[in-house]
Parts: C-alpha cells; structure tokens; sequence
C-alpha cells in the first residue's frame, strides 16, 4: 500500500452523483481553495480542505508528500472521441479544403476516410500500435488521461480486427485508460459504392461477431451521414451490436441533419457525436433517453462549419462532453484544452460547463465514470496541475496548454 499525501492544491472538480451532469447543474464546480488529496495504492482515499484531511490522516503512514504550490488542480480530461489509430496524415487534402473543396465531396471522390483506409490496409498492427502510442503520448502531455480510440480506416473484417489489436497494444504500453471502439460502418468501401446494403450486411453478419469473439471493442459506431450510411442502415448496425452486448455510440448529424440523434435516442445510445446539424425535437428525444451529447468543437472549427448548439442543448437538460475528435481529415488535434477554448468562445458555454464536459461527462460518454471523470473518492487518482487561478485558464490561454503535470492512478508522467 502506497500512500501519497497532494497538499497545497486548489481542487476544482465536478461532483459525481451517479449520472452525467445536465441543465443548471452543469456549470457547477466544486472548489477547494486551500485542498489536499489522499491516495492510496492510485485511488483517491481522501479529498477536502488540506486541515481536515490532515486531522483525519493522522495515524497513517504517507509514503510521500506532494506540494503542488498552490497550483489549480482538475480531474485529468477524459477525451470520448478520438480516431488517433491510423497511418498516414492526409496534409494534401487540408490544403485543397482550405482552398474550398468540400469534405464529403473529396470522400466521395475515393480520398478523405477511403484514402485512410487504404495506408491502413498497408500497415502492421506493430507499427499503427506505434503510430496510435505517439498520438497518446500528445494528448497525455496536453492533459487527456483516458481515451476513446475508434477503429474504422479497416472496412474489412481482418484490417478493422488488426485496428483493434493496435489500439489495444497501444493502450497497453501507456499509462493511460484506452476505451476501444468499433467503426467498421466508417464509409462505404470502394468495391460497395453502388451496393452499400451488401456492406452493411458484411458489417452485421461478418465483421460484428468477429469483433465480438475477439473481445476488443466496448462500443460500436456508426457514420450516418449523406453519401455514407443511412439512418436505417445505421439501425440495422447498431441493434445487432446492441443484441451482442456491445455500447453503441453513433456520429449524428454532422453534416446533414438526418436525425441520427433522434436514432441515438431511440436506441438509447451511451452518446452522440458531433451533432452541428441536430433539429430540436432529437435534442430533446437525447435528453428524455439519456443520452450523452458529445460535442467536437475542433472538427467544425477545421471544416468551418456553424458549431453545434451546446447553449440550446443545456437549456433542453442534455448533457455536454467535449472531445477532440482527433483524425488526420477533419480535426486533427489532440488537444483538448484547445478543444476547451473553443467550447468557451465559440459554443458559449462557461469555463466551469466545458470542465464538466471535458470530465465528468464524457466519462460518462464511454462508461468510465465509475472510476474516472472526476476527484471523487474511489475514483482513480487521475489529475493535472494548471499554471493559472482557475480552469478559465484553459480558454483564456489561447493556444498553448496550461497544464504544467499529469498524475495518473496518482503516478507523474
Ligand atoms: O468524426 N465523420 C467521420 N469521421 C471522422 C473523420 C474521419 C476522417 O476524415 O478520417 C469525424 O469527423
Ligand atoms: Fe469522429
């Protein structure tokens, strides 16, 4: 048993209370001007004001004591949505959208996901579980102490299935929680351009109990979007992943609002994602089912798309994640303290919302709150140190990141 004692804190951190943070409640912070934390063996044994957890700790042995110099101290972040899991970057087609070519237009002209696909066919699980550890290592140092780390550039059973071994070999090797998740309805293959119904059956018949038997994946996904899958081939997807007892997760209206929120509700989804075209009958079907909104605020700001409507969906009591959506095509960042800043000036909701979003709640996203989100006690000792007053911070320091240490399970990396 390892005793560590973090004294010297200024502990901002949303409060657990069984379920993700919505409405009102979402901007409310907890803070412990004067705070310490208690953790043994990585988990947090203790959390209050540094007198009393002092009072309480007196017959204890601590193994270490840890002063973090008044610095204000945050749950680590949580990203819930990443595609860090690929082999080459696609800088080419960055420069022909900046010079106005449309995302799904280059997608449909076989570039975009497709061209992702095919450098990922061409590569060893070895390598993309590499490729995946160097982006994890980036959004470690920016602060994001468990991910979600999506498969999808496979599109067929034994590249998907080769994805999922990476992810989860990267997950291995570093000190970070990796959530993998299932995305073999990414885009429709180039061989099943005119006959997407024949892919989605592979998807289902093929592809779906494989990830199953190899036991990687804890969520599936599905694209739907116009030109890639529909709301009902997405229906199809997502109910046999439920059957086998997987998550389900969708990205939902990003482009085009084809009502994959209302699909998410439906299904009672763990999340949707993106969201920047939903109508406000399935922002409020999300909220009744319980469905987790997970906003990518870095994604509309590459494709300079109108953000999504985090102001109306707190209104309508839906809860808010943020994630970094990290890709090589259409948000390439692992930052979620830009993430962050976006969410503050761009989405306008308040420093103390975006924390809950970037904690609390995209925990919740992927099924981790019982261990991760947010300093609660049980909970593992996951949290960073920021150089400045208050999370405000982390969108106030444009462009650069405020967080000066990363403690996982109560360990420095
Ligand atoms: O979330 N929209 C679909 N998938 C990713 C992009 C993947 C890519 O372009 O490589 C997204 O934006
Ligand atoms: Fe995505």
């Amino acid at each position: 048993m390892i005793t560590k004692l973090f004294h010297n804190a200024h502990i901002f951190t949303p409060i657990d209370a069984g379920h993700p943070v919505a409405g009102p409640r979402q901007g409310k912070i907890s803070e412990i001007e004067h705070g310490a934390l208690l953790v043994r063996n990585g988990l947090i044994d203790q959390i209050g004001a540094e007198n009393d957890i002092r009072a309480a700790s007196q017959n204890l042995t601590i193994d270490q004591e840890i002063d973090c110099g008044h610095a204000c101290v945050i749950p680590g972040f949580v990203d819930p949505h990443t595609h860090i899991c690929f082999a080459e970057r696609r800088e080419h087609e960055f420069d022909l959208r900046i010079a106005g070519a449309a995302y799904l237009e280059i997608l449909r002209q076989g570039g975009g996901i497709l061209s992702s696909v095919k450098a990922v066919r061409n590569t060893s699980q070895h390598d993309l579980a590499l490729r995946t550890q160097l982006h994890i290592s980036r959004a470690q140092q920016l602060g994001a102490t468990t991910l979600e780390i999506k498969s999808g550039y496979g599109l067929d059973t034994e590249s998907e299935l080769k994805m999922l071994a990476a992810i989860d070999q990267a997950g291995r090797c570093v000190a970070a929680d990796v959530v993998p998740t299932f995305l073999g309805a990414h885009a429709i293959p180039l061989p099943f351009q005119d006959r997407a119904d024949d892919f989605v059956d592979q998807v289902i018949q093929e592809m779906l109990p494989a990830v199953k038997a190899q036991g990687i994946a804890r969520f599936c996904d599905v694209f739907c979007e116009q030109g890639v899958f529909s709301i009902d081939q997405g229906r199809r997807i997502l109910s046999a992943a439920k059957t086998l007892g997987l998550g389900l997760k969708i990205h939902a209206d990003e482009v085009h609002d084809l009502g994959g929120a209302g699909l998410a509700a439906e299904l009672q989804a763990t999340s949707a994602d993106h969201l920047l075209a939903a109508a406000d009958a399935n922002i409020a079907n999300m909220a009744a089912a319980g469905v987790v909104a997970t906003l990518l605020p870095a994604t509309a700001y590459s494709l300079r798309k109108p953000y999504a409507r985090a102001r109306d969906m707190i209104a309508a009591n839906l809860p808010v994640a943020l994630a970094t959506d990290c890709n090589p095509g259409s948000s390439f960042t692992e930052s979620m303290p830009f993430v962050i800043g976006l969410a503050v000036l761009n989405m306008l909701m308040t420093p103390a919302e975006a924390l809950t979003a970037a904690t609390l709640n995209s925990a919740y996203a992927i099924g981790m709150a019982d261990r991760v989100g947010s300093l609660d006690v049980g909970k593992q000792a996951d949290f960073l140190l920021l150089d400045g007053q208050s999370p405000t911070i982390l969108a106030y320091h444009a462009g650069v990141s405020p967080v000066i240490q990363v403690f996982k399970r109560g360990e420095r990396i």
